[in-house]
């Protein structure tokens, strides 16, 4: 504690520094030129709009998501739109094998991977929770199981590019959130897994970054229809969003904030629990962070 009385001012200004200052690197989109990306859940929404924007930039674009009709039309959009290369793997990240399998196979087709950009959801109703445990162990599955073995199974490809793992959140991720509880829960999992292997990262220098994306209500169809009725925010547009993600992601930021709702960035970034996290390090043998 008195270590926390002395030096809280001082970690303060450091935080708040550090706060003002990380924002000012600017995003050029030649960052992404050449760059090997996959995008996951592209075949519609956010993800659709990724892939358009990483294509028009000139990187080589790697999509998946279960409707191959929808990905073959993005794949050949990709190539006039100008990515140095465009291919589509069609399949379920239900399938744990599948997800570790395609990241091996995105590999072998573009010779490499720079950006993993996770992004895939269950289809997600709006309603009170009514005990379908099936559908929370679902949710947890595909929202968030999936998202950790498709980053373990590319992780030694974006060890030797200094790569980076976008991974795409929601306000609902951070705050309590009713109507969507299973998806909410999904969504703070990852906080606690990618947050805490970030340290891990940080520790033992692995130069692989990580961008949780907090995001409100975009106006992909899905999430307009799930709210319609329900809930009656405004929605940010999806195009901005989806670049306003590539951006967080080449400038290797820990966390995006996109919402149309007012003050949502600044409430909802915590300013005491980046203080505990960077203070609660010291406790540790730093030795016991290195595998093997
Ligand atoms: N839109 C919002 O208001 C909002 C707000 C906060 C956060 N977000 C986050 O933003 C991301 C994108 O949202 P969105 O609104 O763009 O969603 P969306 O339009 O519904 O797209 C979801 C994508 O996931 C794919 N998908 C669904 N089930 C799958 C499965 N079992 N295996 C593999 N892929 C699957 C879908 O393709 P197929 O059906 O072809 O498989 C689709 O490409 C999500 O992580 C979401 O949580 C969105
Ligand atoms: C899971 O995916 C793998 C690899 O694509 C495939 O061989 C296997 O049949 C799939 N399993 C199921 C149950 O669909
Ligand atoms: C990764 O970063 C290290 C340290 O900055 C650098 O020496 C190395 O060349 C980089 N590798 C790639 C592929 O960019
Ligand atoms: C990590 O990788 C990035 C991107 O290649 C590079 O700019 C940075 O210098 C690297 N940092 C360290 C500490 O190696």
């Amino acid at each position: 504690m008195a270590f926390m009385k002395n030096y809280l001012f001082l970690i303060l200004g450091i935080f708040l520094a550090y706060y003002f200052y990380s924002d000012n690197e600017e995003f050029r989109p030649g960052m992404l030129k050449g760059k090997k990306v996959i995008v996951t859940g592209a075949s519609k929404g956010i993800g659709k709009e990724m892939a358009y924007h990483l294509a028009k930039m000139g990187a080589h674009v790697m999509v998946t998501a279960r409707s191959e009709e929808a990905l073959r039309k993005i794949v050949s959009d990709c190539l006039e739109y100008g990515a140095a290369s465009a291919h589509y793997i069609a399949g379920t990240m239900e399938n744990m094998t599948f997800a570790e399998q395609f990241v091996a196979k995105a590999e072998k087709i573009m010779g490499g991977i720079d950006m993993l950009i996770l992004n895939h959801i269950i289809s997600t109703p709006m309603q009170p929770f009514a005990g379908d445990i099936h559908f929370v162990r679902k949710s947890m599955e595909i929202n968030y199981i999936s998202y950790v073995v498709l980053s373990t199974a590319a992780l030694p490809m974006l060890k030797q590019s200094n790569g980076s793992i976008v991974v795409v959140s929601s306000m609902a991720g951070k705050m309590a959130s009713p109507l969507i509880a299973s998806y909410s829960a999904s969504k703070f999992a990852l906080d606690g897994f990618f947050s805490s292997i970030r340290k891990e990262y940080l520790v033992a220098k692995v130069n692989v970054s990580i961008t949780l994306c907090i995001l409100g209500l975009i106006n992909t169809d899905s999430a307009m229809k799930a709210s319609s009725g329900v809930f009656n925010a405004e929605a940010a547009p999806k195009e901005d969003c989806a670049l306003e993600i590539i951006k967080g992601g080449a400038l290797r930021r820990e966390e995006v904030y996109y919402s149309k709702l007012a003050w949502s960035s600044l409430l909802l970034r915590n300013p005491g629990r980046t203080i505990l996290e960077y203070l609660s390090l010291r406790y540790y043998n730093k030795d016991k962070f290195i595998n093997n």
